[in-house]
């Protein structure tokens, strides 16, 4: 699928299942806003990722 041009928000996308779904959309286009609970140390490493991807991300 492409997600190109469009925007994900993935709720508990700092780490676990919610980060491979972060990447997954990054992987195919989407820039992605990652939300995290208290860990703001795998969330940062979750957006450098998605940004190695050449994809935007904005943390919450
Ligand atoms: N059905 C299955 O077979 C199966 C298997 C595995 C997992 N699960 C479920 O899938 C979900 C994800 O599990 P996971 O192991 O990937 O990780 P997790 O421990 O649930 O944490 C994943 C993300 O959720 C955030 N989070 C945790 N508690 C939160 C809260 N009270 N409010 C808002 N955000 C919160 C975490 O933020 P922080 O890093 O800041 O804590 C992290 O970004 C869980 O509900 C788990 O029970 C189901």
């Amino acid at each position: 699928m492409d997600f190109n041009n469009k925007i994900a928000l993935i709720t508990g996308s700092g780490r676990g299942i919610g980060k491979a779904i972060a990447l997954h959309f990054a992987r195919h286009g989407a820039d992605v806003i990652i939300n995290f609970f208290r860990n703001r140390a795998p969330s940062e490493e979750t957006a450098r990722e998605i940004e190695k991807l050449g994809r935007r991300s904005l943390r919450t």
